[in-house]
């Protein structure tokens, strides 16, 4: 048996390699006929005025560089009639009818929208965020398209950082696993089919790792700290055979990323054999000369020569590679190679085969936001909830008797989509008061904005930049609070829904302050002083401090921004059609002091065990250095009991495998799925390691009185780090192996592995 399979693996990698072969020969072929110009133009990649302009800068005289053949791909257009035109123009009117390729921003679903990343993430479960990313491919490439600026996969441990919301989270393991799923979703097994996607894994480098959570700022940072925890999300997208890559705009070691040749070559082609192509981020090359390392012509030879293939909007390839050829700074074949990638990048979308081949004006109408699309993106919703709170059980609420539906986010379309929804339209969104009645038909629905959700007019002009989301009501904030209040009165549970507007997170949308704007505080307060049970509802794309809601409230359910089918799904699980499965992906801190903030951490050398104030440990006069929820937390409806954890070996020896099982067993009264989660520890190492890693986890759904043994099998790999001279080792010793509901909640055994 084994042999038929490695027969069949080996068979199936002679049938890649020879088409990987096959693409690379046409592709050459192809470049010999080019000239330097037309080369060029294949590295040019514009957005047109009048698309979805998602910077600060448009290109011009469009179509006649499409005409003369200097433009390789084209982005920010929509529908098979738009693009059509400006494919004919390529194919039909340049010189060598060599097709563009097609991007967007498709970040989380394309028109049916599902929930943002962070959210997403939240749900662990790899088979639906999978889901989620076929549906997008299906719906832009029935618009037309063939390559989507996503995943991003940066890892950020800073809450204050608008774009935490368009990631999954602060740990690799899982920022990995959603990341290959994510690319599997996109591209499918291959790439020439009709619905299939080309991904951009971006950004690449560490743009998670901004200072201060400020937008574009500078980052620093050890190479261990990269290797172990900024990299492997894109590696792991990499290993999934992403098509593509985006260079991020921040700095790293001193050298802006878009022309880092240690990023781009050695490491990202070297080291880890990435086949596809590289492009710059929205004018990211020309914004080199602000960080200080040249002027276009310099920056744009560096970044060609670093490994950047396509340069996104700026033109700096397109004015000034010509000169620098001529000057002796570039050669002919760091063109060559740059061109030859976004070449085969075109075979391998079947796009020279047939370059109209995902326009088909026929298919947005059966295959965008179709009834299938808009299901899956409720049940995607309702399972990327995090049931933050839940006091004598108050949830799921009856569907009987009277709610105050309360809250700037409650009778509200315009925020339920979230960031980066380019092609989204807010109007096809449900409310969270159209969800309600959708579900609970029977009940009795008072409703009260009870708050703007800001009153601050500076903070909402900033929010407002891609349009009016905040919105102010004509009335004082206390007349709102007072027909709340007067509505809760009437009512037997308050459901208040509060948080962010969709762009107070997202790209250049930092916040220094991340708790609840005061105006939505102050509805809280009021509404906790009517006495009555008090259910917050969470729309928002970040972590938030949250210390009041959470001593006050007696529920929380955090519903991220949920998308389309929002209130739908925030109605689900609020009646409990759906029982609440979430995990937080990111650490929910107490106060901005503590950001940084983050589960796996360092021990340091003088730590502290959280026990009153010695003096001379790691923790703060003012601040408990606990988090308020830590990673991979969330509750569900029902209650999950783990057995001790039970290790098939306790003293393995050399390269060997062990399995470490639990038993979970559903003791409450409803059916429900639980995230069992696998850390290890490595207390002694010639490096320090973290407190705990997430080595694993498993998503299991148990009917009420049901058990399952839940098993995961550990090896050398899983006690694997960088070393100080990055290479990824093993060292023999204890390691504490933890199962359990969250990285502050295990059972743990501990064991001994000798070489
Ligand atoms: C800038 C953003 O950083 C990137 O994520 C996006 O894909 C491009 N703009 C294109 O819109």
């Amino acid at each position: 048996m084994k042999k038929i399979i490695t027969l069949a693996a080996c068979f199936i990698a002679g049938i890649l390699s020879y088409a990987q072969n096959d693409i690379a020969s046409k592709a050459k072929a192809l470049l010999a006929k080019m000239t330097l110009q037309e080369k060029i133009g294949q590295l040019n990649l514009i957005i047109p005025g009048g698309a979805a302009v998602t910077g600060s800068v448009v290109s011009n005289d469009v179509e006649n560089k499409i005409r003369q053949g200097k433009v390789g791909g084209l982005f920010g257009i929509t529908s098979p009639e738009k693009i059509r035109k400006v494919q004919d123009m390529a194919v039909k009117e340049s010189r060598l009818h060599i097709p563009l390729i097609f991007g967007l921003d498709v970040i989380h679903g394309h028109k049916t929208i599902f929930p943002i990343p962070l959210g997403l993430s939240a749900s662990w479960d790899m088979g639906l965020i999978e889901q989620s990313a076929h549906i997008a491919a299906k719906e832009a490439t029935a618009d037309g398209l063939n390559w989507a600026f996503s995943p991003m996969v940066d890892i950020a441990r800073d809450p204050r950082w608008g774009r935490i919301s368009e990631g999954s989270g602060e740990d690799p393991y899982l920022g990995g696993e959603i990341a290959k799923a994510m690319v599997r979703g996109y591209q499918g097994k291959d790439m020439t089919k009709q619905d299939a996607l080309m991904a951009c894994v971006k950004h690449f480098a560490l743009y998670g790792g901004a200072e201060a959570g400020r937008e574009y700022n500078t980052v620093d940072m050890s190479r261990i700290k990269m290797y172990e925890y900024y990299l492997p999300p894109y590696k792991a997208a990499v290993d999934a055979g992403a098509g593509s890559i985006m260079s991020s705009f921040n700095e790293i070691d001193g050298v802006p990323a878009t022309g880092n040749k240690w990023l781009l070559t050695d490491l990202l082609r070297k080291e880890w054999g990435f086949k596809g192509f590289v492009v710059s981020d929205y004018t990211s090359l020309n914004e080199m000369t602000n960080h200080g390392v040249g002027d276009l012509q310099t920056v744009a030879a560096q970044a060609l020569k670093a490994g950047l293939d396509m340069d996104m909007v700026g033109e700096g390839f397109l004015t000034t590679i010509e000169k620098s050829l001529k000057e002796g700074r570039v050669t002919v074949a760091d063109i060559d190679r740059a061109c030859l990638r976004i070449l085969e990048a075109k075979y391998k979308l079947g796009l020279f085969d047939n370059p109209y081949k995902s326009i088909d004006e026929t298919r947005p109408a059966k295959d965008i936001l179709t009834a299938e699309n808009r299901a899956a993106a409720r049940k995607i919703a309702a399972h990327s909830m995090v049931l933050l709170k839940n006091q004598n059980q108050l949830l799921p609420l009856k569907k009987s008797g009277t709610i105050a539906l309360v809250g700037p986010l409650a009778d509200n379309k315009r925020n339920m989509l979230g960031t980066w929804v380019v092609a989204g339209d807010w109007n096809k969104s449900v409310s969270v008061l159209e969800g309600v009645k959708n579900v609970a038909p029977g009940i009795n629905v008072l409703t009260a904005k009870g708050a703007n959700i800001t009153d601050d007019h500076f903070f909402a002009s900033r929010a407002n930049a891609l349009g009016e989301e905040v919105t102010f009501d004509s009335r004082t904030p206390q007349a709102m609070i007072d027909e709340a209040v007067s509505v809760a009165a009437k009512s037997d549970v308050v459901v208040a829904v509060v948080g962010e507007a969709a762009d107070m997170s997202g790209e250049s949308a930092s916040r220094a302050d991340i708790s609840l704007p005061e105006s939505q505080l102050n509805l809280l307060k009021a509404l906790k002083r009517t006495g009555k049970p008090l259910v917050v509802v969470l729309i928002n794309g970040r972590p938030l401090t949250l210390v009041w809601e959470n001593n006050n409230a007696d529920a929380m359910l955090e519903a991220w921004a949920p998308g389309t089918e929002a209130g739908n799904a925030i109605a689900d699980v609020l009646f409990g059609v759906y029982n609440p499965s979430g995990k937080l992906s990111a650490t929910f801190p107490r106060s901005v002091g503590q950001i940084p903030i983050y589960y796996n951490h360092k021990n340091t050398g003088r730590p502290f065990d959280g026990k009153g104030f010695p003096k001379f440990k790691s923790n703060y006069l003012d601040e408990s250095n606990d988090p308020l929820y830590p990673f991979g937390y969330g509750l569900s409806y029902t209650n999950f009991e783990y057995s001790p954890v039970m290790l098939s070996n306790a003293s393995p020896k050399g390269d060997t495998k062990i399995t470490a099982t639990v038993t979970v067993t559903n003791d409450g009264k409803y059916a429900g799925e639980e995230v069992v989660q696998l850390y290890i520890t490595d207390p002694v190492a010639s490096v320090t390691r973290a407190v705990k890693d997430l080595k694993g986890f498993q998503k299991i759904a148990l009917q009420p009185g049901e058990s399952k043994e839940v098993s995961f099998t550990i090896g050398t790999e899983q006690l694997s780090f960088f070393n100080s001279d990055l290479k990824k080792v093993w060292e023999p010793g204890k390691f504490i192996v933890h199962i359990g509901t969250s990285s502050s909640n295990v059972k743990s055994a501990e064991l001994n592995w000798s070489r």
